[in-house]
């Protein structure tokens, strides 16, 4: 049993979207909370820490330095959570096809990472200034996944190449990609909310592909 401090809420209606929320480097589960309202009210919310400690910030996997990842224990880290998802989905009850990542920086990372190794886990991704986390050996199937990259246009952490080469990637799975430019750095602006909450609408207003 994979496990990780989290908060749960089911969703208003039953069988609705449930937002799988990854906090940024020093969160915890209850950062994304109020973003998680802001984006789409009634959804229910599985918000987990991350397990890895730096300096005591919880973070989702280990990186050797500023944007330098621990490729190894991010692919155990992603499994684990992949895991977790797949595990919580069956305890309480829901498809993982209701689920939608919603993850900012290191979140938004490890959200990657589940998109290119674990996407049978996941019905949907918004990252917020994600990075491409790494390069998978063997591309998984993603067929149809919509994905929101929502990055900065001055990010200092996050170049628009990086940017670019992370929706490359993504769209050789197979997954549905928008790529949303914000003219912010890597902090989350009013724009960010904006874009997702229509995005997540217009997703919701369409059945699901997959
Ligand atoms: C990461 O480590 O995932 C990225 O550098 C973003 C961050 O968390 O600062």
């Amino acid at each position: 049993m994979s496990d990780f401090i989290h908060v749960f809420t089911p969703p208003a209606e039953p069988g609705g979207p449930i937002l799988l929320l990854l906090h940024g480097t020093g969160g915890n589960e209850h950062d994304l909370l109020p973003l998680a309202e802001l984006l789409l009210p009634g959804a229910g919310v599985l918000s987990p820490r991350g397990k890895v400690l730096e300096n005591g910030m919880p973070r989702f996997f280990r990186r050797l330095a500023e944007g330098v990842f621990d490729i190894p224990d991010l692919k155990l880290r992603t499994q684990e959570l992949a895991e977790f998802v797949a595990e919580t989905a069956k305890t309480r009850g829901f498809s993982t096809k209701q689920v939608v990542a919603v993850g900012f920086s290191n979140g938004a990372n490890i959200a990657g990472s589940m998109l290119l190794l674990r996407p049978d886990v996941l019905g949907g991704a918004v990252l917020f200034r994600a990075m491409v986390p790494l390069v998978p050996d063997t591309m998984s199937d993603a067929t149809k996944t919509p994905v929101l990259i929502s990055n900065g246009r001055v990010d200092p952490l996050v170049s628009a190449e990086q940017t670019e080469q992370l929706a490359s990637l993504l769209r050789s799975s197979g997954a549905d990609v928008t790529v949303a430019w914000q003219n912010s750095g890597h902090e989350l602006t009013q724009q960010d909310v904006t874009t997702a909450r229509e995005w997540l609408a217009q997703r919701r207003s369409r059945p699901a592909a997959r």
